[in-house]
Order: C-alpha cells, then structure tokens, then sequence
C-alpha cells in the first residue's frame, strides 16, 4: 500500500472513531481534518438572512414576560419595575408561590398586577399572548433553549440567562431561529457591564493598551452553600453529567468584546484540559447518593486561537474553596490590566500625564499606584456607566451591573438599535460547554470553533454600544 493511501485509511478511520465518541452527547458530529477536530457547520437554511447589527422597529414601550421566578428571575422582575417605559405582562413559573412572591414585587414597586402562568408548560400560552415584545427566561439551562426558540416562533424577542445554550445543537437552533424570524436573542451575560469591565473596554478601545495580545477570563466560585437550592438539584445533575466548561460566559463576555469577536474577529480553534474530579462527587455524596462517574473535573482551563492572533484563556472552577474571581485581564503592547484578585493597570508609559499626579513613579514592572488607577478610572469612565451608574448602583443587582444590562436592552429596544449582545454572542460564548468537551476527550486536541456567523464575522469592524442617532 502506497504511503498516502495508508493515510487515507488511517484518516477515515480516525473520522469514524471520532465520530462514535461524539454520538449520545449531542447531535453534532465531528471530523479530524488537517490536525484539527471540526464540528459540521450546518448549512443556512434557503431564504434565510444573518442578524449581525439587527435592527427592529423602534417600540413605545418595551412589554415583557417573564418565565422562571427561583433564585434570579425575581430580582429581574423587580430591576424591570425600576425601568422607565417598560411593562410587565406576563409572570411563569412551575410554582405558584413563586408567581405569587413576583407580583408582590410589582406591587411594593407601584407596578399593576401582571397576568399569572403556573405549570410546566404554561410559559407556551405566555409566549403566545400578542401584548409581549419580549420573552425574559431565567430557568434552569435545560429550558433555555426549548422555551427561546419557541418564543422567537411565536414573533418574540427573547432574553435568556447563561449560557443560553448547553450544546452545539442548541447554539444553532438559537442561531437559526434569530435568523428565520430576523428577531433578537440575547443572552444576559451580565458581567459585561460591571463598572471595571466598562471602563477597561473604553480605555482598550482608545488605544491604550496598544495592540491587544491575551485576554482572560473565568468562573471561579465556590458553590458549595448553592447546589441544594437550585429546583430538582439541575445545577449539580448537569455537572455530574457532563465534562467540559460549561459555564463559560461570565469570562467570555468581556474578553470577547476586547478581542471584537464576529465584529472583525473570530474564534479559530481552541484546546481544554481539566483536573481530576474530587469534589464534584464529594457534593453528590453529600446529598446522599454516591457518584461513581462524576464528569466534570474540578478545574478546567481553555486556551483559544483567534483569527487576528490574539490568545483566550477561560478558566472553571465552582467546586473549590479559592476567593470569587472571573480573573479578567488584558496585556497589550503598551499595557495591562487585572480585575482579580485586585483591580489595577500597568503601562510601557502612561501616555497622558494630566491624569498621573505621580508619573514619575511609573514603570512597566509595577500597576501604576492607585491614585492613577482611580484618576483613569474617573477619565476613561464608559459613556454607558456615566449615564447609568447613579441609578444602578441604588436599583442594584450584582452592585448595578445586572440594572445596566437590563436598561441597555430595553434602550436598544425603545430605540430600534442593534443590542449589545446578539445571538452570535450567546453561541459563541455558550459553544465552549461542548467544544472544551470534545477537546478533553481527545487528550486536549484542537477543536475548530464554528463561525456561526457563517461568513459574516468580519462584516461589522470592531466591538460598538449603539447610542441614539448611530
Ligand atoms: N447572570 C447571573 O449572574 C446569574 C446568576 C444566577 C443564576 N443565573 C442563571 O439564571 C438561571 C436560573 O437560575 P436560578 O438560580 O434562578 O435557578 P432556580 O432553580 O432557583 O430557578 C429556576 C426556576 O425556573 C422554574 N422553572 C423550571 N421549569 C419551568 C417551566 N417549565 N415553566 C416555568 N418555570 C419553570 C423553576 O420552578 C424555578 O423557579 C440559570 O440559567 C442560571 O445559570 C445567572
């Protein structure tokens, strides 16, 4: 046999395993081609158009449902309450305790009594009332998916908590549905919004970090006081059950809009590894079972290639004692910047000394004191978070952030702009829980990530708020 047909055999060989690995997991397959495993790219449906920049009819007043009242979802019902030209339709939960305790929300906020959906599958009639322009979903992540998609069939525009979507089926559902009925879909990553996260994008986007190298982010929270809270145990049950970063958006949002991903950038590739799994299985036996193939490992860490050469790094970790942190840093040619475990900068120079009472002191070795720091803060502060920080910060939520995302929706609602996250974004950064997972059982082999864009990630140049008149 020839040198090259050994190969050909040995690669369909490979395409063959690779692809029985993948089957009962989710229904996307995948082949290794040129030393990378691909994903299938499913092909856009006939007639069908991308959402990138979607923008929609400016509306009056932006008239919502809400589905899912446990631990999140009331506090959104209430922020919502604080939101000018907004109106509450619709609650939906499987309990009517917690429908009850959501319209006490609306009533201590001077709001009128919304209709009441309770049961498993009430939140079908709430998607279909013709009064909502948008479906705000705050399940467990088994329902995300089912309950956007047929939301956006029935006309609506959605919001999903994270991720929005658990596999690669899922993420193209959500992608196609946008796309065939040209409605919103965004998922509520919230940690775009946090004040140093703003105000570090407006700095990078002025350049003053230089050219951007390396970004990171993570989900690094213990959850041991959480896991018997969630309803029927679906937190613990998905970890059990599935190998991979799958909660990957807390650290991928705000690396992905410093890195302009699908805005002129894209995800080419990326590799996973994970620890070994000790307390996951410690936490089930804690609940009386015993896990004997507990799947997701302690700590799993992911490195990605972007097509414009800068490096990711995400990172996962819910199940160990270390402080909270989503990690968040940036190096870039001329500086560098670091959320956890402390917020601080560093430059090759300080480019403008008005602001630096100090500069003198300042070296490439050091973050820069924290008279600077708070000086850079104040100057670069992000036109968003001056606009909304007052207000956030007493309406609150995860200290304001959660309010500032949920007044940007409604503003880019009110206004017919494109949102700040679309269903691109929710892919992307939810397309990690399976990507990590193909790459882990591969022994850490590259995994394509998909353009779900298809073709069209380079149309808009660069990561943009829309403001009124843009
Ligand atoms: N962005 C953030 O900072 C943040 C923080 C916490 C949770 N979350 C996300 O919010 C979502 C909800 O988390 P949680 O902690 O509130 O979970 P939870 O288990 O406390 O609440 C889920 C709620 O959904 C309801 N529900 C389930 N199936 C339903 C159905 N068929 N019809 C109507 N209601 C149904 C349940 O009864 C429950 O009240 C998750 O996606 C989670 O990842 C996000």
């Amino acid at each position: 046999m020839k040198k090259s047909s050994i190969y050909l055999v040995l690669l369909s060989a490979a395409v063959v395993l690779l692809s029985a690995c993948s089957s009962g997991k989710s229904d996307g397959k995948y082949e290794i081609a040129d030393g990378i495993i691909k994903t299938v790219v499913p092909e856009r449906p006939e007639g069908q158009k991308d959402v990138v920049g979607l923008r929609l009819p400016p509306m009056d007043s932006v008239r919502v449902g809400f589905i899912g009242l446990g631990m999140r979802g009331p506090d959104a019902v209430r922020r919502y309450s604080n939101i000018d030209r907004t109106s509450i339709k619709a609650l939906c939960d499987k309990h009517a305790d917690r429908v009850e305790r959501a319209q006490n929300i609306l009533t201590d906020n001077g709001r009128p009594a919304a209709a009441e959906y309770v049961g498993d599958s009430a939140w079908m009639e709430l998607c279909q009332r013709p009064d909502i322009d948008l479906v705000y979903i705050c399940t467990d992540w088994n329902n995300h998916v089912p309950m956007a998609v047929y939301a956006m069939e029935q006309g609506k525009n959605v919001a999903v908590e994270v991720p929005a979507a658990q596999n690669l089926d899922e993420c193209w559902q959500l992608v196609n549905t946008a796309e065939k009925m040209q409605k919103h879909c965004m998922m509520l990553e919230n940690c775009v919004y946090d004040f140093f996260e703003l105000t570090t994008l407006n700095m990078a986007q002025q350049g003053l970090f230089g050219d951007i190298l390396h970004v990171e982010g993570s989900y690094i929270h213990n959850l041991e006081d959480f896991w018997n809270e969630y309803e029927g145990n679906w937190r613990l049950d998905f970890n059990e059950k599935h190998r991979g970063d799958v909660y990957a958006t807390h650290g991928m949002g705000p690396a992905a809009q410093l890195v302009n991903l699908h805005r002129g950038n894209k995800m080419n590739y990326l590799v996973a590894m994970d620890s070994k799994a000790l307390t996951g299985p410690k936490m089930v036996e804690r609940q009386g079972r015993k896990s004997e193939n507990f799947q997701n490992g302690d700590h799993t860490m992911t490195m990605i290639m972007t097509e414009n050469g800068q490096t990711m790094h995400i990172q996962h970790d819910v199940m160990n004692p270390r402080p909270y942190s989503r990690m968040y840093q940036l190096t870039g040619t001329e500086g560098f910047a670091n959320k956890y475990p402390f917020e601080g900068y560093a430059f090759r120079e300080l480019r403008d000394s008005t602001v630096a009472p100090d500069h003198q002191n300042l070296s490439a070795h050091d973050f820069v004191p924290v008279e600077v720091k708070d000086a850079l803060l104040q100057k670069y502060k992000h036109p968003i978070q001056i606009e909304l920080e007052e207000r956030a910060k007493e309406v609150g939520g995860h200290g304001g952030m959660d309010f500032i995302m949920d007044s940007r929706l409604v503003y880019c609602l009110l206004n017919g702009l494109p949102l700040d996250e679309d269903v691109y974004d929710a892919a992307e950064w939810s397309s990690l829980g399976e990507l990590t997972r193909i790459s882990l059982e591969n022994n850490s082999a590259p995994v394509e990530v998909p353009d779900f864009t298809r073709g069209a990630w380079n149309k808009l140049k660069g990561y943009h708020h829309y403001m009124v008149g843009e």
